[in-house]
Order: structure tokens, then C-alpha cells, then sequence
């Protein structure tokens, strides 16, 4: 593909949509959406307004670090508090497909259409990317960000029209629009990172309790294998419990499991043969979190597994 011309070619397609009105789009902190802002914003300039949504569900320190790097480059970005309403919707869910739902009705729903009551926007720019769409088309996961796909019509429904700008690419070509938009590398070098964020890392019901836990563990991953060169890595809490010993007493704990994946798009993976020390340093970090007495590593390649867990 000729990554220029796809790149004037979404420009002129995004202005041509909106004209001279007003478009919204959300930024998770991962490469598409932070892209996808970039894009949008060369397109639209100031007619782009661009909000983090805060849902509880966010890895640590994210939403001051993406509002941060994007200052850095001169795009605003509006934080928005969803906490409440994020945790609400997945009160008691267990069931993963209940739970994307949940994350999803609660973004475009909720928070998305009440932002485009309030600025007049009539048009929402969308990170989805090819493998996303395949994905959710093929059944075996619905990512977070599909909605034409499955027969939902944004307009009728929630009042705004989508647009979707990088459809057609996968991951890598993603990184390619993301060099040729000078994007700094701290942005389009991050691993990828799932819009529903550390939903989909909670097997079993996602409380802001459980939520503390994964998000501990990831910050530690992150931090271990920031210099993995990986495609991914993450930490992923389970919903068993297991018997372990702390402080000289039985404890029935918590069960956390490491991923690190090798991966050019996301279609498949391998886990990557870290150095056993690595893991070790891992293991005594992350069983060092209150209440987790476990921590696995898994080394089932894509597939028969999916990268993420839920
Ligand atoms: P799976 O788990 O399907 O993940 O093997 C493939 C890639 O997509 C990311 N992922 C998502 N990204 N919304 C997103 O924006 C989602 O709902 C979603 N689910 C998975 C995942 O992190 C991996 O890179």
C-alpha cells in the first residue's frame, strides 16, 4: 500500500464528511486511537475535539500521560470522568461478551452521545482497524469499536455518524501512518493497548478492587518488559483462586498470569522466550501484590488463544 496517498486520501475523505461541522473522537492511549487523533486533527485542526475518557479502566497514570504527550505536539485533549457509570454497567457481570457489551453501550451510549448533545457534534472518528473488523465479523470476539459491522446504524441509534478513517489497515500499517504523520515514539511505538483497557484483562467481575490489582501487575509488567522489543505484554487477572502460604499462614489468593507475545499484526502471535531470571523478577513483584500468591506465564500462541483473555 502507498501509506502517502492513504494518508491524503483519508484527510480529504474526513473533511469532505464533516464539511464545516464539529467531530469528537476518544483517545485510549493506544496506537490507533493516537493516530487516529493525529489524523483527524491535520484534518480538522481545532473542528476535532478530542477526549480521554477516564473509565476506571485505564492502566496507571494514563490519562495524565496521554493528556501530557498530546499537549507535547499541540492537541488538546479534554479528560472526562466516567468512572461511575463504566463501573456501574459491569457491576456483576461475568460472562466476556456481556462485559464488551457493557463497556461498549456505556461508550456510545452514555458518554459519547452525551458529548455530542452538548458540543453539537454530528460526527464521531473512530480508530477501528481491519483486524478488528474481521474479528468481530468472523464471531470470535467483539472488539469494543465495532458497530457498522453488526448491522448498528450509529445515526439512528445514538444520534451521530462514525467515520473510520484507518478500516482498511492492520497494526503494522498503522505504525506506518504513524512514522509518516512524524508521530513522537512514544506514541506510536506504545504496545497496543484494547479500547475496553483492563476489562479485558479481568476474567470474572471487573470491581474497582480487582481493577487495582491488574492495574498494579500491569504497571510491573510494563515496567519489566518495557525493553523487551515485544509486540505485547500484559498482566491478566484470573477468576480462580489458589492456595498458597503468606506470612506463615494459608492464604487462598489471587491467580495473575503474564503474557509477552510476538506478533507483526495481531492475526497471530508466540509467546517470547524470556530469560528465566526475567520471569522471576516478574513472579516476586507480582506476588508481592496483596492478595495474589500466584503468577503464571503463559505460553499459548495465537491460536488457539486470543492475545487478550476476555
Ligand atoms: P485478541 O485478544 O482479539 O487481540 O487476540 C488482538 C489485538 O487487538 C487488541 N484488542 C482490542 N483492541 N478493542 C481494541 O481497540 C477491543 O475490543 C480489543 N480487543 C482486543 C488486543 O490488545 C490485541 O492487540
Amino acid at each position: 500500500m502507498d501509506y502517502k496517498q492513504f494518508v491524503e486520501e483519508q484527510i480529504t475523505a474526513i473533511r469532505r464528511a464533516v464539511g464545516d461541522g464539529l467531530a469528537i473522537n476518544a483517545l485510549s492511549g493506544g496506537v490507533d486511537s493516537s493516530v487516529l487523533t493525529v489524523l483527524g486533527h491535520r484534518a480538522l485542526g481545532e473542528r476535532l475535539k478530542t477526549v480521554f475518557v477516564d473509565s476506571a479502566l485505564m492502566r496507571q497514570g494514563e490519562s495524565q500521560n496521554v493528556v501530557k504527550s498530546f499537549a507535547r505536539i499541540g492537541i488538546p485533549v479534554e479528560l472526562i470522568d466516567a468512572r461511575v457509570e463504566f463501573l456501574t454497567a459491569l457491576r456483576g457481570l461475568t460472562d466476556p461478551e456481556e462485559k464488551r457489551n457493557a463497556v461498549t453501550s456505556t461508550f456510545y451510549q452514555k458518554v459519547f452521545a452525551d458529548l455530542v448533545r452538548e458540543t453539537g457534534a454530528k460526527f464521531l472518528l473512530h480508530g477501528t482497524i481491519l483486524t478488528d473488523i474481521e474479528e468481530t465479523v468472523a464471531g470470535i470476539k467483539r472488539q469494543h469499536n465495532i458497530l457498522a459491522q453488526l448491522g448498528i446504524d450509529p445515526e439512528k441509534e445514538y444520534g451521530y455518524q462514525v467515520l473510520e478513517p484507518l478500516a482498511a489497515l492492520r497494526k503494522d500499517g498503522v505504525r506506518e501512518v504513524a512514522r509518516l504523520l512524524e508521530m513522537p515514539p512514544e506514541m506510536c511505538q506504545r504496545i497496543p493497548f484494547p479500547g475496553p483497557a483492563l476489562a479485558t484483562r479481568i476474567v470474572g467481575e471487573v470491581t474497582e478492587e480487582r481493577l487495582a490489582t491488574v492495574r498494579r501487575a500491569t504497571a510491573i509488567v510494563e515496567e519489566e518488559l518495557g525493553d523487551s522489543g515485544a509486540f505485547q505484554y500484559m498482566a491478566v487477572l484470573l477468576a480462580d483462586k489458589a492456595t498458597g502460604i503468606r506470612d506463615g499462614r494459608r492464604e487462598f489468593g489471587q491467580i495473575v498470569v503474564v503474557r509477552c507475545l510476538d506478533s507483526v499484526d495481531a492475526r497471530t502471535a508466540t509467546a517470547v522466550e524470556l530469560p528465566w531470571e526475567k520471569l522471576h523478577r516478574i513472579c516476586e513483584q507480582i506476588t508481592a501484590i496483596e492478595g495474589v500468591n500466584r503468577c503464571l506465564y503463559d505460553l499459548t500462541p495465537k491460536p488457539p488463544a486470543t492475545i487478550e483473555y476476555v
